[in-house]
This record gives structure tokens, C-alpha cells and sequence, in this order.
């Protein structure tokens, strides 16, 4: 459901079919909170004896037509325990609070304090900001709405009631490009393989320029050109033509070294000629969650004016078998002149990234590389979908991304590194093979990549398990997460901008 955000001082003046109160643990309220829930008698805490609702973070308690009270439904939402709620804290409770909404409810009132007192415009811009998120849904190709549903407003109109409407809705604006980026990212992932393919995924990616952003895309004559046989090689065998799209956002100092995004943008996955079994390959659509991440990320730092020289590179191809694709037992020759041996057609993300890593390293010497990609699925063996695997090859920049993962929620595992697990992917024809076998393969393909970025500072995300069907949570309710958008934004906002 789609929603209409306004900051408002007074939340009796807003229209509203729910009013939305936090409290902390043992039903402990902020001091115009307390008030508000006063003017119902005993009536609240007769409700919460009831329910057995004491405040636990994350819980809630609805009222329907609580009397004293001019709002046709109360809702309390728990904060739990803690007295200082970091930014992460907020937009979870903002979710939570979204969460609450009804199909009917058209016009919702949220009222942005906690025990501790009224929120700073900062906080409330992260319970917007989750509240947001939560309420993404994609139902682009839905054309018939269910019974329960008729009823239901196309839009919400969302009020945040705060003591400083006009500096809320400021930092607001830093937050809406962050969300907008997240549902820029969901979207991409979620559209269906058929309607997002290599061309149209650069189309968008190249929408981009509206917010000053400027954008190339590289087609197969111009990649062939520079000598990338091994993301050419994956998009062989489709009906499509693979892309390469870059992405540059200056908003940092004149000429100074950019930070680098690199995304895998499988487009759609079959495995190629070593052929996927076809119990979920449906998924594969989102094999280019890592790509949508970057375009999201980059919308998002272009959208707030971001301090920083930022670049973001994108490998869109389609892995398709077919008369024309390639072979298990090929050898593809890279950008960088270093060759591959072709094991399994469906190792091929790392295929398309090490050129595109390669491809950004020389043109633009960034002070880091960061990929993400959906690239193996032993790293769901290893971590589930709750946190991805991080890879890096330097100390810092890792400590750097746990500690905004932790900050955001989008949380990393840093795995190992080493050269017995790159001696894993020597190759009897060529300088390497594609796959190291089963064990530690989300690490064997790790050290693919390594192999094409040089001494640059690098990290590469596994996001297989985060960036799509990973388990609901208070800010995502769709399939698609456009995991990482936050995260390094986050990063960049810590640690890069001038
Ligand atoms: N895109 C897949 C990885 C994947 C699997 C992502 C499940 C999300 C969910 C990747 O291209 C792939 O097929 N990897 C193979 C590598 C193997 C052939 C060495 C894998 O993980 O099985
Ligand atoms: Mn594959
Ligand atoms: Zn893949």
C-alpha cells in the first residue's frame, strides 16, 4: 500500500482511523502519551490486564473505540526495556507500527514519542523510514483484488505527529532517498525475467540521470571491444543481449578517487547448459539482486547530494542453454588476459563479475571495491538468511562493514580467506577453473574474484540468502529485500563523504 507522508505537530488534528502510541516496558509511557491514554479512565490498563500486553519490544495492544479517546482505534506498540532506542530501534518500531494497519485503514496517525520524551527529528525520520519499508508491496501484475480487499484504499495517508514538524520533515528527505533506493532495488528484483532482461534492466538502470546521475551502457560490440570473454561467455546463449551499465555519481571532491559498487546482474539463471533442476528455479529471476542493490544505492546517494565520488558498475546478462552457449570444458579468456576453464555453466556469476571488477579497478583506480552478489548457494548453507557473507581482503574496510551492518540491521559474516582455498581453483588447462567442488564453495568462489582486484581494498557480499526470499521481517514483507541498499549507504555516510 502505497503511502502519503506528513509531519504534524497536533495528532487530534490529522485524519485518522488509527492512532498509533508507543510505550516501554511495564506499560511505562512518555509524558504526552501518558495524557492522552489518562483521558480513557482505567480503561487502557484494564485492555493490556486483558491481553497480558506489558510493553515487550515489538509487541501491541489494539483498542477498538476506546472511550475518551476521539479515534476510532488505539494502538500501543512495545518498546521493551531499553532506554536509549538506537536509529536501528526506530525504524523496526516504525514497521511494527505500519504493521498494525488494517486493509481499511486510509488514514493513520503515529505519534513519534517514546518514554524517554519526544523524538528528535533524526528518530523520527527513522520510524518514517521503516514505516515505509514496511509498507512495500508489489503487486504490479495482480489485476483482480480479493473480497477482503475491496474495501481497500489505494492510498494511506501516514501522519507523524512530533514536536518539530518542519526539522522532521527535513530529515525526512535523507531518509525518502534511502527508501527510495530500497524500493527502487525491490522492485528490480521482484519483476519477473521475462519483462526484466539485460536491456530493460539498463533502461532503468538509466532512469538514474534524473537525479544527476551519469550513466553508460555498454553493449556486446563494446565489451567485446575491451576483451571481457568471461561475462560475454555466460550471456552467449540468450536471446538477449548482455549489458554492461555505469553508473557515476560526483558529488564528492573534484577528480577524488571514487568509492566503487559492483553488482552481479544475472538476469535470469538456468544454470545454462548445466541445467538447474526445475524445483524453484523460478527464483532465479532475482540473480540480479546484487545489481539492483547498486542502482538503488547509487539513487539513494545521488537523491540525498551525497559527499562523495561514487561509481556503479553492472553485469546484466541472461544464463541460458541453447545452441550458441557456452560449454562445459570451454576456456573464455578474461579482460584482465587471465583465462578460465568452464566447469559448470552455472557457476557464472563470478564469470560476469570478474570482468566487471576488473573493468572498474583499471578505469577508475577507486579507493575500494565493493560487490554484491547472489552468487553461491553454499552460503546459505553456512549463515542462513539472516546475515551475508562478507569476504575481504582488508582489516578495515571488513570492521567498517560489520559495524554498519550491525547499525542498519543488514548484518555481515566475515569468512575466511587464503591461498589453500584458492589453490582449490587451479586449473589443469587454464590459469583457473570456474568451480573448487562442493567444500567451502561459497569460498572458492570468493577467491575467484580475488583474483581480479588486484591490491585495491575489496569486499564481496554473498547476498544469496539476504537478497531475496529471506524470512519477513518489521521493515520487509517482500520477496525481493533490496538487501544492502542501507548498509553501504551507511557506510559511505560513516566513513566516506568529505
Ligand atoms: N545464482 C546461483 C546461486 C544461488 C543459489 C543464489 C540459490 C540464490 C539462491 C549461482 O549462480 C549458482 O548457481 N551457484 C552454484 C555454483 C556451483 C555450480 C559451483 C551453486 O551455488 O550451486
Ligand atoms: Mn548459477
Ligand atoms: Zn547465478
Amino acid at each position: 500500500m502505497a503511502a502519503a507522508l506528513k509531519f504534524v505537530f497536533n495528532p487530534f488534528a490529522t485524519r485518522r482511523d488509527v492512532l498509533i502510541l508507543f510505550c516501554a516496558e511495564n506499560l511505562k509511557f512518555g509524558p504526552a502519551s501518558r495524557r492522552i491514554v489518562s483521558r480513557m479512565g482505567d480503561g487502557f490498563h484494564r485492555a493490556a490486564a486483558a491481553d497480558r500486553f506489558t510493553g515487550k519490544n515489538g509487541s501491541s495492544l489494539d483498542l477498538i473505540a476506546p472511550g475518551g479517546l476521539d479515534v476510532p482505534r488505539l494502538v500501543v506498540v512495545g518498546t521493551g526495556k531499553h532506554s536509549a532506542l538506537t536509529s536501528r530501534d526506530l525504524t523496526k518500531l516504525g514497521g511494527v507500527a505500519m504493521g498494525k494497519l488494517t486493509k481499511t485503514t486510509a488514514a493513520a496517525t503515529i505519534f513519534a514519542e517514546m518514554r524517554s520524551g519526544a523524538l528528535k527529528a533524526d528518530q523520527v525520520a527513522d520510524l518514517a523510514l521503516g514505516a515505509r519499508l514496511r509498507g512495500y508491496s508489489f503487486d504490479l501484475y495482480k489485476t483482480k483484488r480479493k473480497e477482503d480487499e475491496e474495501q481497500a484504499p489505494k492510498r494511506i495517508e501516514l501522519n507523524f505527529a512530533c514536536s518539530n514538524p518542519a526539522s522532521a520533515e527535513k530529515a525526512w528527505g535523507r531518509r525518502a532517498a534511502i527508501a527510495d533506493g530500497v524500493v527502487f532495488a525491490r522492485d528490480l528484483v521482484n519483476e519477473p525475467g521475462n519483462v526484466l532482461y539485460p536491456g530493460e534492466f539498463a533502461r532503468r538502470a538509466s532512469g538514474l540521470t534524473k537525479v544527476g546521475v551519469g550513466v553508460e551502457v555498454l553493449d556486446v560490440a563494446a565489451m567485446r571491444k575491451l576483451g571481457m570473454g568471461a561475462l560475454l561467455g555466460v550471456g552467449q546463449g540468450s536471446a538477449h543481449e548482455a549489458k554492461l551499465v555505469v553508473m557515476r555519481w560526483n558529488g564528492g571532491k573534484r577528480g577524488g578517487d571514487p568509492v566503487a559498487f559492483i553488482g552481479k546482474g544475472v538476469c535470469f539463471d538456468s544454470g545454462g547448459l548445466s541445467i538447474k533442476p526445475a524445483q524453484n528455479m523460478e527464483d532465479m529471476k532475482g540473480d540480479m539482486a546484487g545489481a539492483a542493490c547498486v542502482v538503488g544505492l547509487i539513487h539513494a546517494l545521488a537523491a540525498r547530494k551525497a559527499k562523495v565520488n561514487a561509481v556503479g558498475a553492472i553485469g546484466l546478462v541472461e544464463n541460458m542453454p541453447d545452441g550458441k552457449a557456452q560449454r562445459p570444458g570451454d576456456i573464455v579468456k578474461t579482460m584482465s588476459g587471465q583465462t578460465i576453464e568452464i566447469i559448470n555453466t552455472d557457476a557464472e556469476g563470478r564469470l560476469v563479475l570478474a570482468d566487471v571488477l576488473h573493468y572498474v579497478n583499471k578505469r577508475f583506480k577507486p579507493k575500494l571495491m565493493i560487490n554484491l552478489a547472489t552468487l553461491t548457494g553454499a552460503i546459505i548453507v553456512a549463515l542462513g538468511q539472516e546475515y551475508a557473507g562478507l569476504f575481504c581482503n582488508d582489516d578495515k574496510l571488513a570492521e567498517r562493514l560489520i559495524e554498519a551492518g550491525e547499525a542498519t540491521g543488514e548484518r555481515v559474516w566475515r569468512m575466511p580467506l587464503g591461498p589453500e582455498y584458492d589453490k582449490m581453483i587451479d586449473s589443469k588447462f587454464a590459469d583457473m577453473k570456474n568451480t573448487g567442488g562442493r567444500s567451502g564453495g561459497a569460498i572458492t568462489a570468493a577467491q575467484l574474484l580475488q583474483r581480479f582486484v588486484d591490491k585495491t581494498p575489496w569486499a564481496h557480499l554473498d547476498i544469496a540468502g539476504t537478497g531475496m526470499g529471506s524470512p519477513q521481517n518489521d521493515i520487509n514483507h517482500s520477496w525481493g529485500s533490496g538487501w544492502g541498499v542501507r548498509l553501504l549507504e551507511r557506510l559511505v555516510e560513516d566513513h566516506y563523504e568529505r
